[in-house]
This record gives C-alpha cells, structure tokens and sequence, in this order.
C-alpha cells in the first residue's frame, strides 16, 4: 500500500542543448554576489567555465571562485568554502560540475553561517540547518548523483575515516539546475560508466523493498529498462544526443525523491559503498558496482519474490518451466553480464581495498533497516570477503 506523504521538488530544472540560458532567467533573481564553485578543472578544459562566465558577466555579477573541490569532498574543504563565501557575501552559490561539486556547494550553503562545527552538526548528527541558507544553483557537467534535483550532499571526513550523506529538506535543494546533455560528452568513460552504475543502484536502493504494491516500483522498472537501453547505446557512441539525454534524466528521476514516495527503501549497497569510500576514497559509483551482488546474493533468500519480479520485468527473463530461484539468479546473471559490459569495476581489490581495512570498513558502515535483511556486522564482514575478488 502507498503510504503517507507529502511531495515537493521546488528545483526548476532547464534541460536540453539551449539550457545554459535558463541562467538569463535565474541570475536577476539573486544578488550581485556569486560564489563559483567548481572541481579540478574540467571545466576549463571543456569551455563550460568561460560559457558560464560570460553570463555571470552579462548579469553584472561579482564573482569569488572556490574552485579545486576534489570528487568525494571532505570536511577540510567544507571549512574553506565556508570562509570564502563569508568573505565574498555570496548571494548565490553556483555550482558546476559533478555530484562532489554540488554536494559540496550545499554543504556551503547550509555550513558558511552555522554557530557550530558543521561536520557534527548536519554529517555526525545529522540535524536540520538553523541558521542563514545560501540559494544553491547547479549546472550539471557529470551525470549519476542525482544531486541537481536533490537535498543530499555526501562530505568524507578522512581523519574520522568517515564518508557521510545528509539528505537536507526542500530549502537546500537546488533552486535550479542547468542539464544540458552536451555537458557530459567529455567525461572520462571510467566516469561516464560509473554514473551509469550509481544511477542503477539508486533505483535497486529503491525497489528492493516492501513487498507492497506501489506505483513507485512500476516507474522504477521503466527507468531501470530505459537505462540499460541507452547504456548500451552510449558505450559504443558516447556522443548520441538521444541517449545520453535520456540517461541525464534517468539519473534525476532515479534520485529526486520522486520514486521513493510512500514506500519503504533500502540503501545498504551505498552504505557500504561510503564505508569503502571513506577508507579509499574510490569513485563512487564503482564503490556499489563491487559489492552489489555480494550484496544481492546475501538477501535473495529473503526479497525472493521481487528478484523474480525484477528479473521478468526488467531484464525479459522467461519464467516458464522454472523455479523462482532460476529466474532470480537468471536476473543476476543478467545484471552482471550488463555491468560486465560497461566495464565496472566488480571488486574490491582493484579499488585498492586491503585484507587490514576490513574491519573499519565493518564498523564504518552504517546498517540500514528497509531491505530485506537487516544485516549483521558479521553479514558486512562476508560481503566484503566476498567483493573482494571477482568470480568470471
Ligand atoms: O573535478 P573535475 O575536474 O570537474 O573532474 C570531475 C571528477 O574528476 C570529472 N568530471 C565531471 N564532469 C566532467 C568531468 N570530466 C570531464 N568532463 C566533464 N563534463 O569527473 C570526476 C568525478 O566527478 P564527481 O563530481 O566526483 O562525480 P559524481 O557526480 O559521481 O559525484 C560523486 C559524489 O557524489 C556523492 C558521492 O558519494 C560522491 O561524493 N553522491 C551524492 C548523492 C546525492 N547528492 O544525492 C547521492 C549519490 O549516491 C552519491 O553518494
Ligand atoms: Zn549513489
């Protein structure tokens, strides 16, 4: 049954080749102060920042760069960010780049006035933002987070050895986002694909729970079955407008709280992606890719009936003549034939995870209670051992 809810996404999404000039509409919205921030690079290399600074110029903005923000930003960086958006009495955040650069500007938003240690604060205690917000914008370079339609913002704390997401209320969403496929033609296929995976397992993050019936399972299984579709177009022909368009919007939708309303989720296979992350500082997405079917092979026995139903319904598996579980584990052969194909990164060990990191990585995730088994630590520990070299 549907449960309970209340539904708002106030981000104002412009997308498509023109969706820079969605700028021509937001910037007057906002004072004349603008902090741009960025990551390494990219963005110059690709001509994105000097198209984006020749509106922040038209809109007579001044401008502070907070540029360098690495992927998987950490708690250091969020205090110099903080710094510089007091100095330059931002307005606006303009966010461009990938998930780290907008989790990152939230973190700003909500950190830059904040009377205590943010880190403690929203990351550790994972309370709500009482002092000044600053509007955040986005323009999309990378696609998978789903971070330009969301209120999550993901910081690392290497000292405390700790990966964190906050998923902050409506007031930090993003006030608007620029997507504009053509953005991403440039990115690495390395991050390319990894995009593709995250945005995989945030709809499994979601589906698998609840043996309800919702309307949210059913859009989740045209996305899943859309994704894939134009996966493998994308892999072969990076620049085909047409899938890499309807991968962009895939990602949103798969994160923007839409598909998660009035049912339970699980969210296993990224805490323990974080766990990695914060011991390896991997790329995100390639974090899930090595532990999911570890992870999925562990809770089958308990979610049976829709692995069957994902297997049918998403990947076309026939289920005549056979038991639930041939059709379940046929779905997983399915899964990881397609992973296989996108080149994810399906261990451990190619992450640079070590036998000594185990433990932490135990202790460093967080166990979650809306899948179909709520793991033990020692679950974790068998999943880890597991992931850690891959089985062709
Ligand atoms: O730093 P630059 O130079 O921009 O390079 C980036 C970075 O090296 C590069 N890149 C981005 N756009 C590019 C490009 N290179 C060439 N051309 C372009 N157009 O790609 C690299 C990765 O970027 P990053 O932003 O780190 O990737 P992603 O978008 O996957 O973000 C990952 C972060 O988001 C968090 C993750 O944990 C991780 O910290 N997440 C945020 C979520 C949310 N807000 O809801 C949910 C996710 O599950 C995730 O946890
Ligand atoms: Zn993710």
């Amino acid at each position: 049954m549907l449960g309970n809810f209340t539904y708002c996404n106030p981000t104002k999404v412009y997308f498509g080749k023109d969706a820079l000039s969605g700028l021509d509409e937001e910037l007057p919205k906002y004072g004349k102060n603008v902090l741009l921030v960025y990551g390494g690079g990219s963005i110059k290399r690709n001509g994105i920042y000097d198209a984006v600074l020749e509106k922040l110029k038209k809109h007579g903005k001044v401008v502070t760069e907070d540029a360098k923000v690495m992927p998987n930003p950490t708690s250091e960086k969020l205090k110099e960010g903080c710094a510089r958006a007091r100095a330059a009495q931002a307005d606006l955040i303009l966010a461009v780049g990938g998930g780290s650069v907008i989790d990152y500007a939230k973190g700003v938003s909500v950190s830059a006035y904040c009377k205590e240690d943010p880190w403690t604060k929203y990351y550790l205690q994972m309370q709500d933002p009482s002092d000044g917000i600053i509007p955040v914008g986005a323009v999309l370079t990378m696609v998978g987070t789903g971070s330009e339609m969301n209120g999550g913002s993901v910081i690392t704390n290497h000292e405390q050895k700790l990966k964190i997401g906050h998923v902050f209320g409506e007031e930090v969403f993003p006030k608007f986002a620029i997507l504009n496929p053509e953005y991403t033609y440039t990115l690495p296929k390395y991050q390319m694909v990894a995009g593709f995976y995250d945005i995989m397992c945030h709809i499994h993050e979601q589906y698998f729970s609840g043996t309800d019936d919702n309307t949210s399972d059913y859009v989740m299984e045209g996305l899943m079955r859309s994704l894939i579709h134009s996966s493998k177009i994308a892999i072969d022909d990076p620049k085909n407008y047409e899938a890499r368009s309807n991968i962009m919007w895939t990602a949103t939708w798969a994160l923007n709280t839409f598909v998660a309303m009035g049912k339970s989720t699980d969210w296993e296979v990224h805490m323990i992606g974080q766990a990695v992350g914060a011991y390896t500082d991997a790329t995100h997405g390639m974090t899930l890719s090595a532990v999911t079917l570890a992870y999925f092979r562990h809770i089958l026995p308990y979610g049976m009936q829709k692995f069957v139903r994902y297997a049918v319904n998403v990947w076309g598996v026939g289920a005549e003549g056979k038991t639930d579980e041939q059709v379940a584990l046929e779905g997983l052969a399915a899964l990881e034939a397609w992973m296989r194909s996108l080149s994810l990164v399906m261990d451990l060990k190619t992450l640079g995870v070590t036998q000594e990191m185990l433990p932490g990585i135990v202790e460093a995730t967080f166990i979650m209670q809306g899948g179909y088994k709520v793991l033990t630590k020692e679950d974790v520990m068998e999943i880890l051992q597991e992931s850690m070299e891959s089985k062709e």
